[in-house]
């Protein structure tokens, strides 16, 4: 049997992932295609932005294991196998990029940075009044790994933090909120909403118009989850129009950004190119291989995806 790894990694990526998988799967013959596996069936694919197709006619495939965290993508290729279980990334690692990436722009935001950083390129000399961190209410949406290590982060930093979900749950420090009923008041207290939900049908376009008149004038929103959930011409009406303060984006509906968009430029947007939480091979191998094993020893998978609920 072959693993297959399909994945739209660079020269850098795919040496660092196939020494980490290599070491991590020593009994395992690795492949980059199906024409490398030749005659050996192939039965767990490892994937990461696979290109279309890749895992069409796949008899023997067991196991889907995706290379990142979110898996909207996945389950949008019609040619991906619906029978297979599919696992997606859950790497305390990751989670902790993330609540840093959180933090920083949760921080930047609370003490103007992001706004001395625009000073400084018109030259003014600009203090602003300094904010504490209790004096600002953050709103995370979505308390699943990614949400769940960043609201416990701004929760140390000592911000207020709100969160929402589907289901109720706990988190130390945190008020959590869940369903749609909450939704408003979650929006409504925020002076800083940070998106850290699954791309769904549910959560497509949620963050548009409506969404941004219920957070108070002067809020601020952070993306780091996925560019469709956020309607980008009611963002630049909002930002324009003044209600909102600022906008730090990871993510876009279309990525790489087209430089002729005016995010690029508008003064009161910050960009990052989709790396908020990178998957680090070193530490994704282990949960990768502790799959791959259980697979082998017919015990259950770990971190699969509800096709259903679509995360
Ligand atoms: P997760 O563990 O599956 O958590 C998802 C959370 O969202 C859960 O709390 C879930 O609530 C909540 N949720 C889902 N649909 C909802 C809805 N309609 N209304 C309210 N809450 C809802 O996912 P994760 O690992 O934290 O990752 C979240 C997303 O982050 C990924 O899907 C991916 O798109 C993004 N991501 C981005 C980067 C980056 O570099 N920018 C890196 C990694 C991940 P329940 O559990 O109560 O249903
Ligand atoms: C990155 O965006 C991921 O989903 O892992």
């Amino acid at each position: 049997m072959s693993v297959l790894i399909a994945a739209d990694f660079d020269a850098a990526d795919r040496a660092a992932w196939w020494s980490a998988l290599s070491a991590a799967l020593p009994g395992e013959r690795l492949v980059s295609s199906v024409a490398e596996a030749a005659d050996d069936a192939i039965d767990i694919a490892l994937v990461a932005n696979p290109p279309a197709g890749a895992l069409q006619d796949l008899g023997s495939l067991r196991l889907i294991q995706s290379l990142w965290a979110g898996v909207d993508k996945l389950l949008a290729d019609p040619t991906v196998p619906l029978g297979v279980p599919l696992a997606r990334m859950v790497d305390p690692a990751m989670n902790a990029a993330m609540a840093e990436t959180a933090l920083w722009a949760v921080l930047g935001l609370q003490r103007h940075f992001f706004d001395y950083a625009a000073s400084q390129r018109t030259s003014q000399w600009k203090p602003l009044p300094q904010r504490r961190a209790d004096d600002v209410t953050v709103a995370v949406l979505g308390l699943g790994q990614m949400g769940r290590a960043a609201a416990q982060r701004l929760v140390q930093h000592g911000c207020c933090v709100q969160g929402w979900s589907t289901r109720p749950c706990t988190v130390d420090g945190v008020q959590s909120h869940a369903g749609d009923a909450a939704w408003p008041d979650v929006l409504a207290r925020a002076q800083i909403v940070v998106n850290l939900l699954p791309l769904t049908p549910a959560t497509r376009g949620r963050l548009n118009a409506a969404a941004f008149a219920q957070m108070p004038r002067g809020a601020s929103l952070v993306n780091l989850a996925r560019g469709a959930q956020v309607v980008e011409a009611d963002l630049l009406a909002a930002l324009d129009s003044g209600h909102l303060h600022r906008a730090v984006l990871d993510v876009f509906s279309t990525e790489p950004l087209p430089v002729s968009h005016p995010f690029w430029s508008h003064p009161r947007v910050t960009v990052l190119p989709h790396v908020a939480a990178q998957t680090d091979p070193r530490s994704a191998a282990a949960v990768v291989a502790a799959n791959v094993a259980a697979l082998r020893r017919g015990l259950p998978l770990e971190h699969l995806v509800d096709r259903v609920r679509g995360y």
